[in-house]
């Protein structure tokens, strides 16, 4: 029997193999280990952790965002490379960020990551009301404001009204971002249950549990029309939305992003959507709009 043969079909080759496949696994460990030292050395985040997505990822997020909002791979392209090269945005959140109390909490560099994919989103659809739920320092609202200022220069209005309990959030939004967005401070379920506009694109991002992330759906739920998009940022470990998506009749689908050079698992976007349909909300009637 040659040695090949024993190791792969015989019970002591499996144990010979057991040092040997506990050292892969540890190297990978290793590389883990080293990665987080060096993270916490030089990142200040201890929560809401902000990331490069891979390039790999990045792509995927693209064709992502093309199949929800059914336009081409191409313009979403664009879209995202819009954000990636929007300098003036950067420096800004980049100083707000420096002057900020929470400057010793977090990290100059703004790090979109996922939020790419809700700004490709916005800049294609043309929504006039989106509604993001959780503020916190206010990067995914900056980034949605922008992507509104930037459908307005090109006729489409719209306004983000975002969302949160702690009366301190959002300290990344300054002009010209601001006036294109409101933010409103509460409990969000309450505030949706009071809100009265037809929602466009809707996306939790505030208290994760499920429970609560439902209780937003359901009150989102009169304002959403049949064009709405709904979108979770908690669907990686809810499955919320999926079941959200089955009662209002549209289709789920999610996408778990992959943070580059960073310890933390990831997380991800889910949509509520019709598959198949171009979605652009300025060809919408006041009609198609209500329920
Ligand atoms: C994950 S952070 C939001 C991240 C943000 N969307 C971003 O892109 O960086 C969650 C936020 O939800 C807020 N929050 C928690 N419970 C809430 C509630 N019941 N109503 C409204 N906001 C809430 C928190 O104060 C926190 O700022």
């Amino acid at each position: 029997m040659s040695l090949r043969h024993s190791v792969r079909y015989t019970a002591l080759g499996r144990i010979a193999l057991i040092p040997f496949r506990l050292g892969w696994a540890l190297t990978h460990c290793w590389r883990q280990a080293t990665g987080i030292v060096k993270w916490a050395f030089k990142s200040k985040e201890y929560y809401n952790y902000t990331y490069h997505l891979t390039e790999l990822n990045l792509a995927y997020l693209v064709s992502y965002i093309a199949v929800v909002s059914g336009h081409e791979v191409a313009e979403v392209e664009k879209y995202v490379r819009e954000l990636e090269t929007d300098e003036a945005l950067r420096s800004l959140l980049r100083e707000r960020t420096r002057s900020s109390r929470d400057r010793h909490n977090s990290d100059v560099e703004p790090l979109y990551g996922r939020r790419l994919g809700w700004y490709a989103l916005v800049r294609a659809t043309k929504p006039r009301v989106v509604v993001e739920t959780g503020v916190d320092r206010g990067l995914g609202t900056a980034v949605l404001a922008a992507a509104v200022m930037r459908n307005e220069q090109e006729g489409f209005a719209g306004l983000v009204y975002a969302t949160d309990i702690t009366p301190d959030c959002g300290h990344l939004l300054a002009e010209p971002y601001k006036t294109y967005c409101q933010i409103i401070l509460g409990d969000s379920v309450q505030t949706l249950k009071k809100f009265q506009e037809p929602v466009d694109i809707f996306i939790h991002d505030s208290d994760h549990r499920p429970e609560y992330e439902w209780a937003e759906f359901a009150a989102v739920e009169p304002n959403l029309h049949p064009g709405s998009l709904v979108l979770s940022d908690n669907s990686q470990q809810s499955s919320k939305l999926l079941e959200f998506a089955q009662r209002i009749g549209k289709s789920f689908l999610y996408f778990q992003d992959q943070p580059k050079d960073h310890w933390w698992p990831g997380d991800g976007i889910g949509a509520a959507f019709r598959p198949g349909v171009p979605t652009f909300f300025p060809e919408q009637t006041a009609t198609t709009r209500r329920r």
